[in-house]
């Protein structure tokens, strides 16, 4: 079965690649920028990755990315994980990034755009693998940095696959980011959000409601809410679900605490994801394997939540065609 898991044709809808970076990478990018960090080696960075909430992450999360400082940075960044993602058998990735993170530190645009455009045609070269782009707006940060940012990414829009929203979601609901969604609507651009991984099932209907999304990140909330999750069944709204990072970020307690079956039961588009691989425990390999051992599903659930993520990712007609011919083969 775990062979098996592994060759199945994989897609990952929800990826921040600045959460991919490893340790052994974060002290390479540190030494060529001349960057300071507060460990001295590899074994005390994964020592400090004891979470007990998403503000505690966030901080180290935040904390690690400022050794990414030039477009070869993010390049390097994304492509170490495309090249882990593949060997696990991940054919689609739809990798986000936070500007504003990084605009903050004066890197611009360029850097993460140029970079991450770079590696994204590197992958489909070396590996047939294809990507898509999902700029995240911070929201514990004003509203009109947000809107600023947008305007910013105007010559990079057609690298633009989707905005997203993410950062610490208590005390942030989706309305404060309305007139951004908005104008990204009127742009023409598609729109997901986190919603309802730490917050209430409120702020998924919300969500939906002002930002009008086509995905939510996370989503674990719903079952709190009878009528959402009617609503979410009945207009199959995926929910790029990330076990490892819910047990991580003490979401839920343990894996076996995990409210997927529940939700899956309910008859909800569930995908499965990594978020954050190199802090929480693994890729998406890891979080399908975690749900084998947790839940002992079998080989037609794991093609139906594959089959999910092909379903509703940001490719070609062609390409998702392809790729459910992939999956029916396994
Ligand atoms: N940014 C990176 N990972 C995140 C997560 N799990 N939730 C919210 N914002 C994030
Ligand atoms: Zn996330």
């Amino acid at each position: 079965m775990k062979t098996w898991l592994r060759e199945l044709p994989k897609v990952e809808l929800h990826l921040h690649i600045e959460g991919s970076l490893e340790p052994e990478l974060m002290f390479a990018l540190a030494a060529r920028n001349n960057v300071s960090l507060p460990y001295a080696t590899v074994d005390e960075v994964r020592a400090a990755y004891d979470f007990s909430d998403l503000q505690s992450f966030l901080d180290l999360y935040y904390q690690g990315m400022r050794v990414l400082r030039t477009e070869q940075d993010f390049h390097d960044l994304a492509m170490a994980y495309f090249e882990r993602a593949q060997a696990e058998g991940v054919v689609h990735v739809e990798l986000s990034f936070d500007p504003q993170a990084h605009l903050s530190r004066g890197v611009e645009l360029a850097a993460p755009f140029e970079g991450l455009r770079r590696a994204m045609r590197d992958a489909e070269r070396r590996w047939g693998m294809t990507t898509a782009l999902i700029m995240s707006f911070l929201r514990d940060r004003d509203a009109l940095d947000a809107m600023d940012v947008l305007e910013k990414a105007a010559p990079y829009y057609e690298l633009i696959d989707a905005v997203g929203l993410d950062s610490a979601e208590m005390g942030n609901p989706p309305a404060k980011f309305e007139a951004v969604f908005e104008r990204a609507k009127a742009l023409g651009i598609p729109r997901v959000a986190h919603a309802g991984e730490e917050g209430p099932a409120a702020y998924i209907s919300e969500a939906l409601d002002v930002l009008d999304i086509c995905r939510v990140d996370h989503g674990v909330a719903c079952l709190q809410d009878a009528a959402l999750v009617e609503r979410l069944r009945a207009s199959q709204i995926p929910l790029t679900v990330c076990p490892l990072s819910n047990v991580r970020l003490k979401v839920v307690e343990q894996m076996t605490d995990h409210p997927l079956p529940q939700i899956i039961e309910q008859g909800l588009k569930v995908t499965l994801n990594s978020d954050d691989p190199a802090y929480f425990g693994g890729g998406v390999l890891d979080n399908y394997l975690a749900c084998l051992e947790a839940f002992d599903w079998d080989q037609a659930m794991f093609k139906q939540l594959a089959g999910n993520a092909i379903d509703v990712a940001f490719m070609p007609e062609s390409r998702r065609s392809e790729l459910h011919k992939r999956l029916a083969a396994c």
